[in-house]
């Protein structure tokens, strides 16, 4: 311990600042798992990748996914068993690799989380506008789309960021709890789908099953990557969990397991339903159902799209604020947003420009061309957490592991082989876009983190 205590300067500034409360249960962290990877990935992307990528054997795509999100989530409940810290893979770096390689993938998953944030609230303000055309309330289009679509700025994407920066800022306990009560709406309405779905399926719709070869499998497992991201969230909870050495890794596996069996049933059952080349519309789930008849259970399962989107915006926009609480405690970001609120307990500054900033994006940018982004940095922290198990094993075999990632080395390299394959399956751009944003973040680095960092002033 005394080594980690030499590298890793944020244990030491947790003395000075007001902590977390620890009130988060292991119930609490498999709904915040749950909350944060259901969502846009299979309510809008599974339509649109089965009828461009995949076609019916986009099932395959997810069990593809899967296996790299499994590997990698073992590797994710030994660290964050072992390590702790709110900073998430962030911190896992930092005592692996040192401050620069902690800083890129802090960096890194800023993007990823604030993105995510960011482009599930023009999603949910799709189905938002939907609820208001069903109860015959009208908004003016320009109120409803960012001026890249014919819009002026988008309302309620913007509006939905700032409510859930109210409901962070008042705390992890409130915030967990109306996350458990949309995550319970989610899975019920999925659950719905698949008990209606099922005694509709056509057999014929699945045939051909590989329409775009195996190829396509891939393409699609790199697409829909999305749809899992998430677990890896549950890790930013840390300080908050009570009892984090035994009920991360249950939160981080259990909530991961979960999902991947209800994707692969949703996405068999729809592409059963429905034949696959119809399903490239933004909410396949419920146009399947009006298809098939089923009108009033397509706007339940609208509902309950809402609530599960809102919760994938909750535990990221969580996420985000934790791993750059992490960062600025460690001097790498300015240290004034370290600051934790002493009635709250809640890192009350990095709630706020958090929000700001991303009710800016969700107002102004059509985030869902950047969405492939958040695929590449998921997938590249991932790599970084399961190298890390492998060298911490040789470089910090004193880190007492509560949780120890079976099989080690074989799963780790498993998920690192697997995730760069997704990552070389993304689209060039994507990838090009990702480059752009790591040597933006050398830049801030060099011109203020490593100067202000605790480890250069120490
Ligand atoms: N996994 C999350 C979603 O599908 C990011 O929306």
């Amino acid at each position: 311990m005394n080594l980690l205590r030499k590298k890793h300067p944020n244990e030491f500034i947790n003395h000075q600042h007001a902590k977390l409360r620890k009130c988060l249960s292991r119930f609490d962290l498999i709904f915040l798992g749950i909350g944060a990877i259901i969502g846009a990935g299979i309510f809008v992307l599974t339509g649109i990748a089965a009828a461009t990528k995949a076609g019916p054997a986009l099932v395959l795509s997810y069990v593809l996914a899967g296996f790299a999100c499994a590997f990698s989530a073992l590797s994710y409940a030994e660290l964050a068993a072992g390590i702790g810290g709110c900073g998430s893979a962030y911190g896992y770096a930092y005592v692996g690799f040192g401050e620069i390689i902690a800083w890129l993938i802090g960096w890194d998953l800023l993007l990823e989380y604030a993105i995510s944030a960011s482009a599930v609230s023009v999603g949910w303000s799709g189905y938002f506008e939907n609820f208001l055309i069903a109860i015959h309330l009208h908004l003016p289009n320009s109120l409803l789309h960012g001026p890249f679509e014919g819009g002026i700025l988008n309302v309620p994407a913007s509006g939905i960021i700032l409510i859930l920066t109210g409901l962070l800022v008042l705390g992890a306990k409130l915030s967990a709890n109306i996350n458990n009560v949309m995550v319970i709406i989610k899975l019920a309405v999925i659950l719905l789908f698949i008990y209606v779905a099922a005694f509709n399926v056509q057999p014929a719709n699945w045939h051909p099953f590989l329409p775009f070869g195996f190829q396509g499998v891939v393409n699609g497992a790199a697409l829909i990557f999305f749809a899992y991201i998430g677990f890896d969230a549950i890790s930013t909870a840390a300080e908050e969990a009570m009892n984090p050495q035994i009920d991360l890794p249950i939160g981080i596996i259990v909530s991961l397991a979960i999902c991947t069996i209800l994707y692969m049933v949703v996405t068999a059952l729809l592409t059963g339903i429905t034949p696959y080349f119809h399903l490239n519309v933004s909410s396949p789930i419920s146009y399947s159902l009006h298809q098939i008849g089923h009108h009033l259970i397509a706007g339940i399962i609208s509902i309950g799209a809402i609530a599960g989107l809102t919760t994938v915006m909750l535990v990221m926009y969580y996420g985000l604020t934790r791993i750059f609480l992490a960062m600025s405690r460690d001097g790498l970001i300015p240290e004034f947003f370290a600051k934790i609120n002493g009635s709250t307990n809640t890192p009350i500054r990095v709630i706020v420009i958090c929000g700001i900033i991303m009710s800016l994006f969700a107002a102004f940018i059509p985030i869902s061309d950047l969405a492939e982004l958040v695929n590449v940095g998921t997938l590249a922290a991932f790599i970084t957490v399961c190298a890390g198990v492998i060298i911490m094993r040789y470089t910090h075999p004193e880190i007492p592991r509560p949780f120890k990632t079976p099989f080690s080395p074989l799963i780790p390299v498993l998920g690192i082989i697997s995730c760069a394959y997704l990552i070389i399956n993304l689209p060039l751009i994507t990838i090009i876009r990702f480059i752009v944003w790591m040597a933006a973040g050398m830049i801030v680095y060099f011109v203020y983190g490593r100067i202000h960092s605790n480890l250069a002033k120490n």
